[in-house]
């Protein structure tokens, strides 16, 4: 086989994006992405799974023509947004004769975002399968890993799940496999967090649903591909399961150096009392690290000055994403410095809806801190202490 040939008759043909540092202009991308796309050859038809971002068409389109790609008779899209779906215009001038399999939401996405005709669709229902010749091809819906229209395609005869983002990681790499390293799995906790766990409650039905496949290989289509999937699927077993570990999340921002006292008074506080602590300078954190901290912690802080008599915008970001991400995470408080009066803890607040939370009582102090402001956040400490301990996770 060669070094594209990840199974006899299935091919890689998906291209990296090393340089690419930023996601939907939101998402940080400390490693690059790939766009992972895959040939899969029968003895009759071709199909092609997944596409490319459209800047990226052009090496698509090479790698085909490398592999010897004359013909064309199917372009699986799992999933509409573009990073995927994108090139699909691009390979039907290239190869008229193929038809877009995908199901009915997405193929009325298709035709809203990339002007695909309604002619050039084959539509699939649930479960429905697709023969090649000697390979066939079974799809699996499940929405909502990222999308409402998100399906994966399971390759029978070779044991392969093709999952799209599902299981994927923000990682260039010349490896075309995933192996256990550290790296492996923080850029695939990293992209759990920012594009998955909003689904958590979605993704665990998904993994029941596919303890009925034999799954020997998951070939998302960002990151590497797994090969011995147990570590992938027992990585989302782990961060989709209800478990919280002993960890508090802390973005904070001082502006004159108020609050960065009370942070590292109540940082250490809490290092004392054996609760891990990761504390973010929302002026310099990278928030996919912060986003990475919300997959596990019992409890989020949040830290903050007032300004105009509100939040600091950048904690008022870091309180509208985690409730938008909406991790498991049990309790959360505030601590906070003001000059003159101010909402910013009753603003917080109300921004964290998402989250099933309980209120810790919050320390917000008038001015610098002084000795019992101090005590009122060892105070906090003990509580947290105590929530941890009756949950079980101390
Ligand atoms: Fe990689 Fe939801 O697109």
């Amino acid at each position: 086989m060669s070094r594209i040939e990840i199974k006899p008759g299935v091919y890689y043909v998906g291209v990296r994006d090393w340089d690419r540092r930023l996601f939907d202009e939101l998402i940080p991308l400390p490693d690059g992405t790939s766009y992972n796309a895959y040939i899969v050859k029968g003895k009759e038809k071709t199909c092609l799974i997944d596409t490319v971002d459209p800047p990226k068409i052009k090496e698509l389109i090479e790698n085909l023509n490398m592999l010897g790609i004359n013909s064309l008779d199917y372009i699986i899209a799992n999933h509409a947004e573009q990073d995927h779906s994108g090139g699909i215009p691009e390979i039907l001038k290239r190869y008229p004769d193929a038809l877009v399999v995908t199901n009915a939401k997405c193929k009325s996405l298709l035709m809203d975002l990339l002007l695909i005709p309604e002619d050039k669709f084959l539509e699939v229902e649930d479960g429905q399968s697709l023969s090649l010749g000697d390979k066939t091809l079974q799809f699996i819906f499940a929405p909502w890993v990222h999308w409402p229209e998100t399906m994966l395609t399971y390759l029978k005869e070779d044991n392969i799940l093709f999952p799209c983002d599902f299981f994927g990681s923000h990682l260039a790499t010349s490896e075309l496999y995933a192996d256990k390293s550290p790296k492996v799995y923080e850029s695939a906790k990293r992209y759990y967090a920012e594009i998955m766990m909003p689904f958590r409650n979605s993704i665990k039905k998904h993994l029941e649903k596919l303890r009925q496949f034999d799954i020997k290989m998951i070939a998302p289509s960002h990151g590497p591909i797994h090969n011995e999937p147990e570590f992938i699927l027992n990585a989302y077993t782990d961060w989709t399961s209800d478990t919280v570990k002993n960890e508090v999340v802390l973005p904070y921002v001082s502006m004159h150096g108020s609050v960065e006292k009370l942070v590292h008074f109540f940082t250490e506080a809490l290092i004392r009392r054996e609760i891990k602590v990761l504390p973010f300078n929302l002026t310099r954190t990278d928030i996919g690290a912060l986003a990475i901290s919300l997959v596990d912690a019992a409890t989020i802080v949040l830290g903050t000055p007032t300004v105009l008599t509100g939040p600091h915008p950048s904690v008022v970001y870091a309180a509208y994403l985690a409730n938008a991400l909406r991790p498991k995470t049990k309790f959360a408080s505030i601590i906070g410095s003001y000059g003159w009066g101010g909402r910013a803890k009753e603003m917080l607040l109300s921004m964290l809806g998402n989250l099933k939370l309980e209120l810790i009582e919050p320390v917000i102090i008038k001015g610098y801190p002084r000795k019992e402001h101090l005590k009122q956040l060892d105070r906090l400490a003990d509580e947290i202490l105590k929530r941890h301990r009756n949950i079980g996770i101390i």
